[in-house]
């Protein structure tokens, strides 16, 4: 590999000839800055200089060898002509939250006064949602924009929570509750709750410890992680975080390249991985507002003219990866690359499920993926009595192959308890793993692990189920789950929490 100085690099110093270093590497990103998720001007404001620090501070060390022809990267940094005071790009300064300005906006209308606003204890984490409120005061603009946005409107993200209040319970008493029995079995696999984490980008943008900090969580709380993607550690990192007798599931996003997506499989069987949940939901990623709006807003710098294009934000960049012309002819080619059982992941009715049972999938989850894709989809678990019906109409056996589960709105324990009555087998959750990981790391995760245990086996006892497999359809009424009607109280710590979309000009 061509060594290159420091000195030959800071040539290369405008939008259109741009090289930078990345770890030692010599990049030339004159095109692809352009999709960088900070905005060309994060690139071309530091062209000719070392940007590690900009890029480790979010992105797997591998990301610009899956992102970028191998022509791209020019050769190795002859290190001993870096001077790091001059050279290297130090990381972005983490800027307060729009919930930070907010509370202190408000503190000072009303007290005339500004208040600063004090983190509370993890031990004053009762549910959910107290992590929800911590993380939008404590993260940066850019990561709580990304997490917390949905598609367009934004109803299918907030329906996802409230299909739930449209299911009641039926309980039964003078049962024998004792002792609760929360373990149940996914894909033959021992999980001390019917739930697991599910697979969410970008995990540094709410911790430095990232997807390794949720792995080694869902370690110490029997639960079963399913690594992501588009991570920002590496698959490696990921796949050696795991303790000895942990079983990680992954994700698959299917790439344009096909060989680099069975060398990512191959990867993972031989890393130890022991599921594949293909995403099948988002051929294109959906318009998230808060995203695209922040990169707008902080990046756009129009007294240099700079070009804005205002449908990018975090997940422009990361979307390069996945593959819109992925259809069901690609499910065979996946299965004679693997041995590990594949689920879908994002299917959206009845007729789907079947054709999934159909091609030999080892399940499904109904999903719309965190209402972030398309805006009025169904919740997951609106679609589950659908998909239970159809596929007890086509094969009425079908539960000894196949499971099902679903995500999206999964706030509380007894969310988790009509999930399984309607007939799924666990849940996945993902923001709330995001947002209590940015709140107190590692301990937050496992904290709201325990806290939906205590929540479930709540509900289990109230509700005369001691063990999982007695949870039924009796147990619960949902007649009026598919009519959306939202004649209910209202859930302020839902809807306090949650931040209304901004229009461009205040009105
Ligand atoms: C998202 C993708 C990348 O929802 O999963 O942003």
């Amino acid at each position: 590999m061509r060594k290159i100085t420091m000195q030959e690099v800071e040539q290369h110093n405008t939008p259109e000839d741009c090289w930078v270093v990345i770890n030692g590497k010599v990049y030339d990103l004159s095109i692809f800055q352009k999709g960088h998720p900070g905005g060309s001007t994060i690139i071309t404001e530091n062209a000719g200089k070392d940007v590690s620090n900009l890029f480790n501070a979010v992105h797997p060390k591998d990301i610009v060898q899956k992102l970028l022809s191998p022509e791209a990267c020019l050769g190795a940094l002859d290190e001993t002509t870096l001077d790091p005071e001059k050279h290297v790009v130090a990381a972005e300064e983490k800027a307060p939250s729009r919930g930070l300005q907010q509370a202190t906006a408000s503190a000072a209308t009303t007290d005339q006064q500004v208040q600063p606003w004090e983190k509370p204890p993890i031990d004053a984490m009762l549910n959910f949602f107290d992590f929800e409120s911590v993380a939008a005061r404590t993260m940066t603009e850019e990561g709580w924009g990304y997490y917390s946005s949905g598609a367009d409107d934004e109803i299918t993200l907030r329906e996802n929570h409230t299909a739930f209040q449209r299911i009641w319970f039926k309980p039964r008493i003078l049962v024998n509750v004792k002792d609760i029995d929360m373990t149940t079995s996914i894909l033959g696999v021992r999980s001390s709750l019917p739930l697991y984490f599910s697979a969410t980008a970008l995990a540094k943008l709410a911790h430095d410890d990232g997807e390794l900090a949720i792995s080694r969580a869902a370690a110490n709380t029997g639960v079963i992680y399913m690594l992501p993607t588009l991570s920002s550690y590496t698959l490696d990192e990921m796949l050696e975080a795991r303790e000895p007798d942990q079983v990680q599931f992954a994700q698959l996003y299917v790439n344009a390249k096909r060989e680099r997506t069975e060398e990512y499989v191959q990867r993972l069987e031989s890393g130890g991985a022991k599921a594949l949940f293909v995403t099948v939901d988002a051929p294109q990623l959906g318009r998230r507002e808060k995203d695209m709006r922040n990169k707008f807003t902080k990046n756009a710098d129009v007294q240099k003219g700079d070009e804005v294009n205002r449908s990018e934000g975090v997940a422009r960049a990361i979307s390069e990866f996945i593959d819109p012309s992925l259809c069901w002819d690609d499910i065979t080619w996946l299965k004679s690359i693997t041995k590990l059982p594949i689920i879908l992941k994002g299917v959206g009715c009845g007729l789907d499920t079947v054709m999934a049972y159909q091609m030999g999938c080892a399940g499904v989850v109904l999903s719309n993926h965190g209402g972030r894709q398309l805006d009025t989809a169904r919740s997951g678990i609106e679609i589950l009595p659908e998909a239970n019906d159809a596929l007890a109409k086509h094969d009425s056996n079908w539960r000894s192959t196949f499971e099902v589960y679903v995500d999206g709105g999964i706030r509380r324990g007894s969310d988790i308890f009509k999930a399984l009555a309607l007939g799924a087998t666990a849940v996945g959750i993902g923001r709330p793993v995001l947002y209590s990981l940015a709140s107190y790391g590692q301990p937050g995760v496992e904290k709201l692990c325990s806290l939906f245990k205590d929540e479930l086996s709540m509900v289990m006892r109230l509700m005369g189920t001691p063990a999982i497999a007695d949870i039924s359809e009796d147990h619960v009424l949902y007649n009026n789950l598919m009519t959306h009607i939202p004649a209910q109280a209202r859930d302020h710590l839902q809807l306090d929490i949650y931040e209304p979309l901004r229009p461009a000009a205040k009105i």
